[in-house]
This record gives structure tokens, sequence and C-alpha cells, in this order.
């Protein structure tokens, strides 16, 4: 299954939609077209990944990462950093194409531009935004070889590149803003001491629950709207969102397709929640069957539904 070298194969692979999971100098990554929602559904898919953690976008150059994200001054010496083994966490701009799930609804986006050449060959020549979480099974260890990729996800991925073991070995150091200073929000590739030298300052860093699960914060985009999940039969103004034949007119998947519905959960909640704040009405979901990928819509959907403070 590893095909070393066969760089164009999974460049083509990848504007296909299909997933490669490539080589980085941190670990292996599981990559989907940034752009298509689809391909970016079945990362959650394969990885069995209980809930909608939003992911790193890799690209090949600092260029390609300043297309993406507008970088606020306070982050922006860092940016020297890149190629490496970095992700700057900054507003993501207005004009891009990335599907709403590789944020999951976050008005910012995970960036990095990632030192290992034949990673960058990759991404050069897909010319597209790559997601990539590590190329794992939900909470296993993360890989650092096209082996221990294959004997994880051999059978369930298009192609695995082997660009050799990875040299760091250990996610990268990701770094956002909190309060308007650049915060830590996992520590990684890049040490502490580093960042702190190129930024001529301290560096905050956002405590324990933050760092072991910063998918889980209440961050994550939740509608204005309150929302109530599992409803067959919406009722009065309510704004509902059909799953499967229902005849909804706003709908996660009119066919019931848990990957489709995954591709649209972000986009379809914030069309909701727009018409819902012209009318004053609630939001309504259809009940989503708890299998597949089934589990993390649910999962954004509770937390949606959960009662905000
Ligand atoms: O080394 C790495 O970074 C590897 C290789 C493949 O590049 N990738 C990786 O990706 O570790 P992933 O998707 O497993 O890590 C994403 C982390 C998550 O903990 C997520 O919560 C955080 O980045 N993250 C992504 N976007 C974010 C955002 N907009 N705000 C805060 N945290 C974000
Ligand atoms: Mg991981």
């Amino acid at each position: 299954m590893p095909v070393p070298g066969d760089l164009d194969r999974a460049a083509t692979l990848l504007c296909e939609g299909q997933l490669v999971a490539f080589g980085t100098e941190t670990v292996y990554g599981l990559g989907a077209d940034a752009t298509n929602g689809r391909a970016v559904a079945e990362i959650y898919r394969v990885k069995g990944r209980p809930s909608f953690n939003p992911l790193i976008v890799h690209v090949p150059d600092v260029a390609s990462a300043l297309k993406l994200v507008n970088i606020p001054p306070e982050l922006e010496p860092l940016t020297q950093l890149w190629p490496g083994p970095l992700t700057l966490v900054a507003p993501m701009r207005t004009n891009t194409t990335i599907s709403d799930l590789v944020t999951a609804g976050l008005p910012t986006l995970a960036v990095r531009v990632p030192e290992n050449e034949a990673a960058r060959r990759l991404l050069t020549t897909c010319g597209r935004p790559i997601a990539a979480p590590s190329a794992n099974t939900s909470g296993r260890i993360s890989p650092s070889s096209a082996h221990h990729v294959e004997e994880d996800l051999g059978g369930n991925i298009a192609a695995i590149l082997d660009t050799g073991p990875c040299a760091v070995g250990l996610e990268s150091t990701i770094v956002g803003i909190g309060n308007g200073e650049p915060i830590l929000l996992r520590p990684g590739g890049v040490p502490l001491d580093c960042l702190q030298d190129v930024l001529s300052k301290k560096i905050q860093d956002r405590k324990g629950e933050a760092i072991t699960a910063p998918g889980q914060l209440q961050s994550h985009y939740a509608p204005n709207a309150a929302l109530t999940k599992d409803v067959d039969a919406p009722r009065g103004n309510d704004v509902h969102i059909g799953f499967g034949n229902d005849g909804a007119s706003i709908s996660l998947s009119p066919t019931g397709d848990l990957v489709e519905a995954a591709a649209n959960l972000f986009t379809v909640l914030r069309q909701a929640d727009a018409i819902a704040k012209s009318t004053g009405a609630r939001i309504s979901v259809a009940p989503v069957p708890m299998t597949g990928l089934g589990v993390a819509i649910n999962d954004r959907l509770t937390r949606a539904a959960a009662p905000r403070e």
C-alpha cells in the first residue's frame, strides 16, 4: 500500500476527493482536500472520531497561508518559523472556499506549512489546502512511519505516500490569540523557548483542559437561536432541519447519507440560524442515527442544543 515517491498519483487522488496519508516532519497526516466537505467528512468517518474537532490545514508556503488567514500582528513574527512544526490559529479570510467542517464552524482557521520536502511537494502539486489530522484511528497512538499508518488504516484509505520516518515524531505546536496575546494551545514540535525568543516575550499557556481538548471548548460555533434535536414533527414556525426523506426544505442529507450530513452540518446550521434570526423562531433538527458519523453529528448537535450561559 505505501507508494514511495508516487507523489503525482497521491496529488491526483487528493484532488479527486480521496483520502491520502502522507508524512510530515511531525507525524503522518490523513489528508483530504480542505475545500471538499465530503472528503473532510471522510476523515472523521475513517478515524472514527466521536466529535468534530477543527482540523489543521496544510499549505506549501507562507504566501499560500496568507491567502487563507489574516495573521494578527501579535503572531506575525512566528511565520519566520515556517516551514516547520508550528500551527497558527488566526481569523480566516472571508473569500476562502475552506469547508465549514474543517473549522467546525469557527471564524478562525489553524494553518501550518510543513517542513518535510515531500509533503511540501505534494501540497504544491495538489494546489489545494489539505486538511490533515494525525493518520490514526481515534484514540490510537499517532503514526510516525508509513508502516504505522498501514497497520491502522491501510484498508480504508486511497493511498499512503511513504515519505520516510518523521523527523520530529510529535505533533506541531499550536499558537493562537487569547485576550489579544499569543497563547499556547498545544505544546508540540517547536519548544516554548523558541516561540518566546522569536516574539521576545513570554507566552501564556492555556492550562490543562484547553491543551488536551481544544476542540471541546465553548469557542465552537453554536447557533444564536435555541436548538432542539431529535424532533420528528416541528412545532409552530420552527426552522426545521431534516434528515433523510422527510421533505424538509433545509436538510442535512435528503438521502439520509451520514457523510453528506457531516459535510453539510455547519453550513446548514448557519442557514437555519439566519432564517431563525429574521423570524425569532427556534431551530429543530430531525433525529440522526447514532451510527458511523452520526455519533459525531449528534455530539455536535447536543452541544449546539446545550443551555447557554
Ligand atoms: O503535527 C500536526 O499538527 C499534525 C500533522 C499531520 O500536521 N496534525 C494534527 O492535526 O495534529 P489535528 O487535526 O489532529 O490537530 C488539530 C488540533 C486540534 O486539537 C484542534 O482542536 C486544534 O488543532 N485546532 C484546529 N483548529 C482550531 C481553531 N480554529 N481554534 C483552536 N484550535 C484549533
Ligand atoms: Mg491526533
